[in-house]
């Protein structure tokens, strides 16, 4: 689908993206790429950066794809040097490197726990706090009163309760609680907006590809408000619009990103029964206790 966005809304934007080599990391990365922005992609797996960067620079988006674990900090301290060393500033950190996998508690070791945890929440907290120095107002090649932007890609299990994903649930409450408290610190002494995105189940994602059976999807079809998964694109709009001017007054805001998913409860009574129900009731107000019709009162 052709994006609603001018191709020039990110002209002359750096932006390091975390995940960025694959599902929605891949998609913001290209849409960002297409929209003037130079992006640097991180993660863990040689392969997947390069096939991703080919990928990119095929479209002729500056890209380079940079080694790193968010979980240690020197390599995340190393990987934002490089992309400042590289492109000459940064603007732009999107955090969407996370860990998954469907599990029990009784099945879940603290350790599992833990590493999940690692990679979303304290990986996220990590690469936020060594970026700082590039993103803020000031920094070396920003302007003196403008600082960058940092978007955490959430999810939207913890908002009610997730089976099997107790540790993902977690590790993104702590995500949005990061998103609205560096808002706040970080907004008002160095202009860095911080915003996040909470994806629902996203068609063709190793996400979904890992968590949602295929011969579940169907079923799940069914039950989604819309009738239908989100695709990438949804998302990498999402982030177009909060790393625009477009959001420039956005800030502390996880946008949620699933069809009206998260709200949704099964419908118990069929809509036909409930305006039978409702006609009944509006026929029974028309007519007082004594069953003379109250317009004859
Ligand atoms: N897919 C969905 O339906 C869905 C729904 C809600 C939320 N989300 C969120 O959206 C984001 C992307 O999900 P996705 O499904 O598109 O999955 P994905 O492509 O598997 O995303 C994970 C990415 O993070 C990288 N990564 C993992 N651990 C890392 C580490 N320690 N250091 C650096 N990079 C690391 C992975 O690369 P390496 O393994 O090479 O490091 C991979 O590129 C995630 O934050 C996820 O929680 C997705």
């Amino acid at each position: 689908m052709e994006s609603p966005f001018k191709a020039d809304v990110l002209k002359g934007k750096v932006a390091l993206l975390t995940g960025g080599g694959s599902g929605i990391g891949f998609e913001i990365s290209t849409q960002f790429g297409r929209h003037g922005a130079a992006v640097a992609i991180m993660g863990r797996r040689r392969q997947v950066l390069d096939d991703a960067v080919a990928a990119l620079r095929s479209q002729g988006i500056q890209a380079i794809g940079i080694e790193g674990d968010v979980r240690k900090q020197e390599d995340a301290a190393r990987v934002v040097a490089t992309v400042f060393k590289h492109f000459g500033r940064l603007d732009i950190l999107v955090n969407g490197a996370a860990g998954n996998f469907l599990v029990s508690p009784e099945d879940l070791s603290p350790n599992g726990f833990r590493t999940v945890l690692d990679i979303d929440s304290v990986g996220t907290y990590t690469m936020c706090h060594e970026a700082l120095k590039y993103l803020k107002k000031g920094a070396p090649g920003k302007e003196e009163s403008t600082g960058g932007l940092i978007l955490n890609i959430s999810a939207t299990l913890h908002y009610t309760a997730a089976w099997y994903q107790i540790h993902v649930s977690a590790a993104k409450a702590a995500v949005d609680s990061l998103t609205r408290s560096l808002a706040l610190e970080w907004g008002t002494d160095y202009d860095i907006r911080v915003n996040g995105i909470a994806p629902g189940p996203i068609e063709g994602t190793p996400g979904t590809r890992k968590l949602v059976p295929e011969e579940m999807k169907s079923k799940t079809r069914e039950f989604m408000p819309l009738f239908k998964l989100g695709d990438k694109w949804d998302i990498a709009m999402a982030a177009l619009y909060l790393a625009s001017d477009a959001g420039k007054y956005v800030n502390g805001t996880t946008v949620i990103v699933d069809g009206g998913l998260w709200l949704s409860r099964p419908r118990h009574i069929p809509k036909e029964e409930v305006k039978q129900l409702s006609r009944l009731v509006e026929k029974k107000s028309r007519t007082s206790p004594t069953g003379i019709p109250s317009s004859k009162l």
